[in-house]
């Protein structure tokens, strides 16, 4: 059984969201937006990350702490993944980062795996796979398969923007996965891009 997608309705995430939206939102200052929501939608998504106690030490005495109970592994899905990812890293500066270079197919849509470096520790730790975009959903899907063929099974998947049909996709390959997103787009153009989404993510965020 899956749950429904989280949709963070916050609005500070909803101000970054509109302004990443907007056409003529320069490379520079989308990525800086993307940057800010991605600290956003993944201190959301951590929220019940298990912790353990730790004792620790201040200048005056001894007290209890708190310590993540196993390691973060972070998994930019190449190329627009890396936007979350580098603003993430800030946040949980002890992660792993796990690279998986996905492209697709400009006629078909269909996942073209082309790069993956995936560390050993999968099967122990925390796996937040980031993308911005859920379109069709095959590149999210491919990732996280290639992910639990690797020993994961604790999995996150966080986007900026996914729309009915990705959503359907991954809910039916990787039901398992929850999946948090500042919004629900409409559904999907005959190019298969997100609408009104916000164009090319990888293009937006490096200026191709
Ligand atoms: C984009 C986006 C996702 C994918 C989503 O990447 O960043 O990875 O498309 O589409 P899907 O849900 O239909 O698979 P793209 O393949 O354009 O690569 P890029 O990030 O290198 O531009
Ligand atoms: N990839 C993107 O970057 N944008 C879309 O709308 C769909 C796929």
């Amino acid at each position: 059984m899956s749950t429904p997608p989280l949709v963070v309705t916050h609005p500070l995430a909803q101000i970054h969201l509109t302004a990443m939206r907007q056409a003529e939102t320069p490379s520079a200052v989308f990525r800086w937006h993307l940057q800010r929501l991605a600290e956003i939608l993944f201190t959301v998504a951590s929220r019940s990350l298990e912790t353990e106690s730790v004792t620790i030490r201040t200048p005056l005495a001894e007290t209890q702490g708190e310590a993540f109970a196993r390691p973060i592994v972070l998994v930019p899905i190449l190329r627009a993944g890396l936007g979350l990812s580098e603003a993430i890293l800030l946040l949980v500066p002890d992660a792993t980062v796990a690279h998986i270079g996905i492209a697709r197919c400009e006629e078909t849509a269909l996942p073209k795996p082309y790069y993956s470096k995936l560390p050993a520790i999968l099967g122990i730790s925390d796996v937040f796979v980031l993308d911005p975009m859920l379109a069709t959903g095959g590149s999210a899907c491919a990732a996280i398969t290639q992910l639990k063929q690797a020993g994961a099974s604790r999995l996150t998947f966080i986007c900026v923007v996914s729309n009915p049909f990705g959503i359907e996709a991954m809910q039916s390959a990787h039901p398992d996965v929850p999946i948090i997103t500042a919004a629900i787009d409409d559904g999907l153009n005959d190019l298969f891009y997100i609408v009104p989404g916000l164009g090319d993510a990888g293009d937006r965020c490096f200026g191709t």
